[in-house]
């Protein structure tokens, strides 16, 4: 039987206290972000196995809840997904969004969603939080896309204009945020995320093509659960950690002259091969993790 977002509403409600059943503020955690945990005061988890209509993560480094309590010195009524679900797990991008569509009906007005990429742009080294101020949704624009198929309300737009999809408001929040925290200037960028379907990280020449067109940062999230949360009108940030370089090589190398130059009793050096890895997402994650979290406190702060 198909779960209904209002059942699952209800489900959440009968296991909070009434103080933290209507959540102003949604936060998504992505990979190796969920320590924004360790500062949500009186903190209520859900785990997703138990929330009817919800997947599980099967990523290692994701946890799989659901957390609301109270953030910054105000104590604003936050809900944050610690662990989200991704189209490459096999998730249908209806189960991908869910969440969105929940936390919308919990009563949320803001949506801050963190995620680790990749970066193309040589100006955006790894460790720098880039506030993304646009995207190009691949798997969107040749029809893998959430918001298709029998509008779910009657009051969504058919046809979603994302001039604004990430609010501008927002984002000057967050640069008040890190002036405030005394960020240095090169901790954050601002650029164009591309959301690819993954699993597999870019190949050399994908990831040529990605730069040529102007993408600074490339992960596997976020972007059906910007459409979402737009499409329920809700205002949206969105954090992209660098975790990694995407591989763009200057050339290729040439196996043919590799082998000719071998063959020719010359020695040939073979260029290091780079790679991306999970663990090395996971390790930059963690440190800089904290910036991310005093960063989100504070805009939760801000908004209050
Ligand atoms: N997430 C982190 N790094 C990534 C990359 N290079 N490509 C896609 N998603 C990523």
């Amino acid at each position: 039987m198909k779960t209904n977002i209002l059942s699952t509403v209800e489900y959440i409600r009968s296991q909070l206290p009434p103080e933290l059943q209507q959540p102003r503020v949604g936060i998504v955690c992505g990979s190796g972000l969920s320590g924004l945990a360790g500062i949500i005061q009186n903190i209520h988890t859900i785990p997703y196995a138990n929330i009817p209509g919800f997947g599980t993560s099967t990523v290692p480094g994701h946890r799989s809840e659901l957390a609301f309590g109270l953030l910054g010195k105000n104590g604003v009524p936050v809900v944050a997904m610690l662990g989200r679900f991704h189209f490459y797990e096999g998730h249908p991008l209806s189960t991908v969004v869910y969440p969105i569509r929940v936390m919308a009906r919990l009563g949320i007005t803001e949506i801050l969603i963190t995620n680790a990429a990749g970066s193309l742009n040589p100006d955006i080294p790894t460790g720098t939080i880039v506030v993304v101020h646009d995207h190009i949704a691949f798997p969107g624009m040749a029809g893998t896309n959430p918001l298709m198929g029998p509008q779910t309300s009657p009051e969504h737009p058919r046809f979603l204009a994302l001039s604004d999809a990430y609010s501008p408001s927002l984002r000057r929040l967050l640069f008040l945020a890190a002036h405030q925290l005394s960020l240095s200037k090169s901790a954050l960028a601002e650029g164009t995320y591309a959301w690819v379907s993954g699993p597999n990280y870019e190949t050399p020449a994908e990831g040529i093509l990605l730069r040529s067109i102007g993408v600074d940062v490339v992960g596997m999230s976020t972007v059906p659960e910007v459409l979402v949360a737009r499409e329920e009108g809700l205002k949206v940030m969105v954090l992209s950690l660098v975790t990694n370089l995407v591989v763009i090589p200057p050339s290729y190398k040439s196996i043919r002259e590799e082998v000719e130059a071998e063959l020719a009793g010359q020695s040939f050096v073979t260029p290091e091969e780079q790679v991306v890895s999970h663990d090395e997402v996971l390790a930059v994650g963690k440190e800089k993790a904290e910036v991310i979290k005093s960063l989100v406190q504070r805009v939760v702060e801000l908004l209050s």
